[in-house]
């Protein structure tokens, strides 16, 4: 088995995408793969069990197809609704998962504010990824995530800060002292929530904290590319191709490929 097999990024659309640049950055002999599962695009609003049978097909096909090394959910709803029966499906794989931010923010926040999917939010108190007593004011946000995925590249810098300062208002209504990007796709506003939310709000994500698990489980498993050139690396859709699409993957320098 080679060690030069990709490391597999999967989101239903964009979102996850900042997650896979950043570790493709700082780790470029590793070939990536990132998926956007653009054809079941939004997973937010979808059931659990339509989530695990979607994941679980994709993923046999992306095993057949890549052979990846380890598979990244880089999306908070596939983690919460599907991650543990993939890692049960699929034992011989090590599968990182994206969780909201929660335990960093709980360090410094009385009430943390978290923004995500439905689904997300939906089961954000039953995760257990802080203690009891920590004040959770969840809201999903499903417009967002629509606005990040078909509109973020076309809005100008006032849409963008308004759609920030919309949520932020909402959590600085309730009280909230911190607030936590608990979808990937938010990350994309992630300056405006930062702006907006200075100085009362702390705003937390899951970017850096996704990459050092992953660089971790390679260094574990001695699973570093072999490469002695540099590896080349896929943008694959499971929907139609666009110019969107062929512009991201020119930019990156990625392959595009329909799965
Ligand atoms: N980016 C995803 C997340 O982190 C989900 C967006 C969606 O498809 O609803 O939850």
């Amino acid at each position: 088995m080679t060690n030069n097999r990709p490391i597999l990024f999967i989101d239903s659309g964009i979102g996850g995408l900042p997650y896979c640049i950043d570790f493709h950055r700082k780790n470029p002999l590793e070939p990536v793969c990132y998926l956007a599962d653009t054809q079941n695009f939004p997973y937010g609003p979808r059931e659990k069990e339509e989530l695990v049978s979607i994941l679980i097909s994709l993923t046999e096909k992306l095993i057949e197809k890549f052979n990846p090394k380890i598979i990244v959910l880089a999306c908070n709803t596939a983690t919460i609704a599907a991650l543990s029966s993939l890692r049960e499906r699929f034992a011989q794989i090590p599968f990182v998962g994206t969780v909201p931010a929660l335990k960093p923010a709980a360090n410094t926040s009385r009430k943390i504010g978290v923004l995500g999917t439905e689904r997300t939010i939906g089961e954000i108190r039953n995760l257990n990824l802080v203690d009891a007593s920590c004040e959770i004011i969840g809201i999903a946000a499903p417009q967002l995530v629509y606005f990040i995925e078909h509109n973020f590249d076309k809005a100008g810098a006032n849409e963008k800060k308004e759609m920030a300062r919309k949520y932020i208002d909402l959590f600085r209504a309730e009280g909230a002292d911190s607030l936590v990007l608990g979808c990937t796709h938010f990350l994309f506003l992630l300056d405006e929530f930062k702006n907006e939310a200075s100085p009362h709000i702390e705003v937390f994500d899951s970017l850096a904290g996704i990459t050092k698990r992953i660089e971790f489980l390679l260094d574990k498993n001695n699973l570093r590319a072999d490469a002695v050139s540099l590896p080349s690396h896929t943008l694959l859709l499971t929907g139609a191709s666009d110019s969107f699409w062929q512009d991201r993957a020119q930019k990156l320098g990625f392959k595009l490929e329909l799965l």
